[in-house]
C-alpha cells in the first residue's frame, strides 16, 4: 500500500493498481537489496518506483526486477538491475546472520517464520541432515534455537556453498557441517543414520524422498516441502509422499508461504516407522 501511495503523483491513477503492494527487502542497516515484479504495463515506470523503493527504505543501496519465475539447478531468479549498488548483503533475521547474494544464490527472507517453526520440533542432541541447503538459514536457525548434537548440510551451488561456511563462522555455529556436492551422490556415501531429514527443494524434492527415508532413523522424521493449488494444498504432496512412504505417519502439515498465483509452498513432517 505505501509504495502505491508513494509513487501515486507520478504514475496515471488508472494503473496504480498494478503497482506491487509489497516487494522483498534482503539485508539489514548495513545494506540491503530490494526485490520487486513490476508488470509490462508499468515498464515506464519502472525507474519511478525502484526511486519510491529506495525512498522508502534508506539502507537499499540496489533495485532487482524479477524477470519471470526462478529455474535451473540452483533456483536462482533472473534480474533486470534498476538500480545498481552492491547485491551481496548480510540479512539478520530472529537475531542471526545470513550473508547472501540473492543474484547468486537462492535465499527467501519470507521463510523465516518456517525456520524457526523447523528449528522449534528439534530435541536435543538429534543428528540433522538438512539437504538443499544453500546458504545454509535452517541449519542457522536450528543451531541458535535447538541443541542438535550435529547438522550436516548438503548443497551444490558453489556459491551457495561458500556462502554457508562463512555464515557457520559469522554465527559461531561450531556443530554444523557444509557439504559442497550433489544430494544424489553426498546422501548414499554419508552412511549414517539421523533423527531429522530437511528435503528444502519445492520443486522436485519428491525424487529424493525414498533417499532421505534411507538416511533416517525409525522413528525420525521428514520435512519434505512441496507445491500445492490453492484447492486443496496438500493433496499432491500427500501423494508423493504416501507414494514414496506407505508407512510414513504425517505430523503435521503447513502452508509456508505464496509461491505463485494460486499456488502454495507446503510443508509435510513425516515419521518413518
Ligand atoms: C529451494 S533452494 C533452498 C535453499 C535453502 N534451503 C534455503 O531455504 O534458503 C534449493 C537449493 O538446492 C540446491 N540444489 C539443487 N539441486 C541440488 C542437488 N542435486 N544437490 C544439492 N543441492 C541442490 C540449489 O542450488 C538451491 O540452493
Amino acid at each position: 500500500m505505501a509504495l502505491k501511495r508513494r509513487v501515486s503523483g507520478v504514475i496515471p491513477e488508472e494503473l496504480v493498481e498494478k503497482v506491487p503492494s509489497s516487494f522483498e527487502i534482503i539485508g539489514s542497516r548495513g545494506g540491503a537489496v530490494a526485490i520487486v515484479e513490476i508488470p509490462p504495463e508499468l515498464e515506464e515506470y519502472k525507474l519511478a518506483i525502484a526511486k519510491a523503493i529506495m525512498e522508502m527504505n534508506k539502507h537499499v543501496r540496489a533495485v532487482l526486477r524479477k524477470v519471470g519465475g526462478r529455474s535451473g539447478e540452483y533456483r536462482l531468479y533472473n534480474y533486470e538491475v534498476l538500480v545498481e549498488g552492491p547485491t551481496e548483503v548480510i540479512h539478520k533475521e530472529h537475531g542471526y546472520y545470513i550473508k547472501v547474494d540473492p543474484t547468486k544464490v537462492f535465499f527467501s527472507s519470507r521463510d523465516q517464520t518456517d525456520r524457526l517453526d523447523v528449528a522449534k520440533r528439534v530435541a536435543e542432541g538429534e543428528r540433522v541432515l538438512y539437504l538443499f541447503a544453500g546458504v545454509g538459514p535452517y541449519a542457522i536457525a536450528i543451531a541458535k534455537f535447538a541443541k542438535p548434537k550435529f547438522i550436516f548440510a548438503v548443497e551444490l551451488n558453489p556459491w551457495g556453498f561458500k556462502y554457508m561456511v562463512e555464515n557457520f563462522k559469522l554465527n559461531k555455529v561450531k556443530n554444523a557441517v557444509a557439504i559442497h556436492g550433489d544430494v544424489k551422490i553426498v546422501a548414499p556415501l554419508l552412511k549414517r543414520k539421523f533423527d531429522r531429514v530437511l528435503l528444502t527443494l519445492p520443486l522436485g524434492a519428491y525424487q529424493y524422498l525414498p533417499a532421505a527415508l534411507e538416511c533416517l532413523e525409525r522413528g525420525g522424521v521428514v520435512h519434505f516441502y512441496h507445491l500445492g493449488r490453492e484447492e486443496d494444498p496438500f493433496k499432491e504432496a500427500e501423494d508423493v509422499a504416501m507414494r514414496a512412504c506407505p508407512d510414513c505417519k504425517i505430523l503435521a502439515k503447513r502452508i509456508v508461504r505464496d509461491y505463485a498465483p494460486g499456488v502454495y509452498k507446503v510443508r509435510l513432517d513425516l515419521c518413518k516407522p
